[in-house]
C-alpha cells in the first residue's frame, strides 16, 4: 500500500487528530486509524465491517459497483472461459499463471495427495447417516490436524505448503465421502489419471458395480463451479479463517472454522436454502406470492439467491454460470423439470419488479450454482460441501499471504459496552 499525501482529521471534544490515508492499486483508498484509541480513547463502531479493511491483501479485486472480479488482476469471466480450476488454484496461491511445467508439477502435487489416511474412514463412519455433509466436513477436516502432524508448524513454509496442497488434495475425497456416506453407499476412492472435477464427480457417483463414465460438458460445468467459487476476498468465512488463524492456530483449524462459517444461510448456505425455496414454490402459479412475501417488511422471507452485500449492480460469477445452466440443461435434457422452470420464471419476473431493480438485488452465483447441481443429481445438502471444497483455495491463499504480513496481529475487535453497570453480587436467598 502507498502512504498518499491525504489525511484525514477527526475532530472529538476538544481534540483534532490525523489520520494517514493509504492508497492501493485499485478502489478505495483506506484511513489507518490505528492510532485512533490512544489518541482519541475512542472506538470505531462498524458492525459487520461494512467500512473497515481489516488487512492489505494482494489476491482479489471486486468492484461491487460495477461487478467486477479480479484475481490477481486477471477478471473472472477470463478465468472461467480459458483457464481452469487447478491453474486458477496455483493463481492464487502463487501470485502468477504457471508455466507449462509449473503446472504440470503443480498438478502433479494435488493428484498425489488426493487420498486420506485409511483411518480416517472410520472417522466418517462414526457420524449419523443422517448429518449434513457439511457437519461431517467442519469435523473431518478439523480433524486432518490430528492425522497430519507434519504440516501443523505455521512457523515451517514447508509445512505450510505441505498443508496446503493436502486441503486442496483431499477436500473433493471428504467431500464425496461425506455424500457417499450418507446414502449408504460404499467410499469411492480418487483415481490420478482423471483430472481434478471429473475425479470429484467419479467419487460421487460411481459404485463397485458399476463405474462412472465422466461426461466432458458436465466435468467442465463442476470446473467451472469450482472455479467461480474459488476466492471473494474478505467475506465471512475469509475473515473467519483470518481471525482463527491470527492466535497461531493450526491451517487444518483455520479451515474447519472457515467450513463452519460458510454453512450460513446468508453465505455458502443460499445455493441449498435458493433450492429448497423453489421446491417450496413448487409451480409457476405460486411466484407471485412469493414475491410478495420478499417485498413484505413484515415477513423476514427472502428470495434466496438473490441480492449481494458488495454487487450492487450484477455478480459477474452469475453471468458466466447462467450459461453454463444452459448448457448442463440442454445437455440433461431436464429443460422442463418442474423446479427449474420455477427458477426460470421466478428470476424473469424478480429482475422485472421495480422493487429488486431500486434495491439493486439481482440474481447471484448460488442462483445458478444450485440448478446445475440439482441437473446433475447432487442433493441440495451437498451444495454447500461442493461451494467449500472451491474456496477452499481462497482461505489457503488469504491464510498463507497473512502468516508473512508484518502487520498482522491477533484479531481482537473493541464494542460499545451498553450492559449494566458495576453492581454488587446479591445472595440467592435475597434476589
Ligand atoms: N430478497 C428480498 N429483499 C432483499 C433481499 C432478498 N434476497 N436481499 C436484500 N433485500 C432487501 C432488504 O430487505 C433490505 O431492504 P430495506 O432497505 O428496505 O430494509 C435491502 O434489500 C438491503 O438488504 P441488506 O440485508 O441490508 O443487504 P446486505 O448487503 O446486508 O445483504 C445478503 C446481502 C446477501 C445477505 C442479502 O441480499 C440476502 O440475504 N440474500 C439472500 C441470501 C443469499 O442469496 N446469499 C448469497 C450471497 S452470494 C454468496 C456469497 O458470496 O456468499
Amino acid at each position: 500500500m502507498a502512504a498518499t499525501s491525504k489525511t484525514a482529521t477527526l475532530s472529538l471534544d476538544d481534540k483534532s487528530v490525523e489520520f494517514p490515508v493509504y492508497s492501493g492499486s485499485v478502489g478505495p483508498d483506506v484511513i489507518d486509524i490505528r492510532k485512533l484509541y490512544g489518541a482519541t480513547g475512542a472506538f470505531t463502531y462498524d458492525p459487520g465491517f461494512t467500512s473497515t479493511a481489516a488487512c492489505e491483501s494482494t489476491i482479489t479485486y471486486i468492484d461491487g459497483d460495477e461487478g467486477v472480479l479480479l484475481h490477481r488482476g486477471y477478471p473472472i469471466g477470463q478465468l472461467a472461459e480459458k483457464s481452469h480450476y487447478l491453474e486458477v488454484c496455483y493463481l492464487l496461491l502463487y501470485g502468477e499463471l504457471p508455466s507449462a511445467a509449473e503446472l504440470e508439477d503443480f498438478e502433479f502435487r494435488v493428484t498425489n495427495h488426493t487420498m486420506l489416511h485409511e483411518q480416517m474412514m472410520n472417522f466418517f463412519r462414526g457420524f449419523r447417516r443422517d448429518a449434513h455433509p457439511m457437519a461431517i466436513m467442519t469435523g473431518v477436516v478439523g480433524a486432518m490436524s490430528a492425522f497430519y502432524h507434519d504440516s501443523t508448524d505455521i512457523s515451517d513454509p514447508w509445512q505450510r505448503e505441505v498443508a496446503s496442497i493436502r486441503l486442496i488434495a483431499k477436500m473433493p475425497t471428504i467431500a464425496a465421502w461425506a455424500y457417499k456416506y450418507s446414502i449408504g453407499q460404499p467410499f469411492v476412492y480418487p483415481r490420478n489419471d482423471l483430472d481434478y472435477a471429473s475425479n470429484f464427480l467419479r467419487m460421487c457417483f460411481a459404485v463397485p458395480t458399476e463405474d462412472y463414465e465422466v461426461n466432458p460438458i458436465l466435468s467442465r460445468a463442476m470446473d467451472r463451479i469450482f472455479t467461480l467459487h474459488a476466492d471473494h476476498e474478505q467475506n465471512a468465512s475469509t475473515s473467519t479463517v483470518r481471525l482463527a488463524s491470527s492466535s497461531g492456530a493450526n491451517p487444518f483449524a483455520c479451515i474447519a472454522a472457515g467450513i463452519a462459517c460458510l454453512w450460513g444461510p446468508a453465505h455458502g448456505g443460499a445455493n441449498q436454502a435458493c433450492l429448497e425455496m423453489l421446491k417450496e414454490i413448487g409451480t409457476p402459479d405460486r411466484i407471485p406470492e412469493y414475491i410478495a412475501r420478499a417485498k413484505d417488511k413484515d415477513d423476514p422471507f427472502r428470495l434466496m439467491g438473490f441480492g449481494h452485500r458488495v454487487y450492487k449492480n450484477h455478480d459477474p460469477r452469475a453471468t458466466v454460470m447462467k450459461q453454463s445452466a444452459d448448457e448442463v440443461l440442454e445437455l440433461l435434457g431436464v429443460e422442463n423439470n418442474p423446479i427449474l422452470q420455477v427458477a426460470k420464471e421466478l428470476e424473469a419476473a424478480a429482475l422485472a419488479d421495480p422493487y429488486f431493480a431500486e434495491k439493486k438485488l439481482f440474481p447471484n452465483v448460488d442462483f445458478y450454482s444450485g440448478i446445475i447441481l440439482e441437473a446433475m443429481g447432487f442433493p441440495t445438502s451437498m451444495f454447500t460441501p461442493i461451494f467449500a471444497l472451491s474456496r477452499t483455495v481462497g482461505w489457503i491463499s488469504q491464510w498463507k499471504e497473512m502468516l508473512v504480513d508484518p502487520a498482522q496481529k491477533i484479531g481482537r475487535p473493541r464494542q460499545l459496552y451498553t450492559g449494566a453497570t458495576i453492581r454488587d453480587y446479591v445472595d440467592v436467598e435475597s434476589r
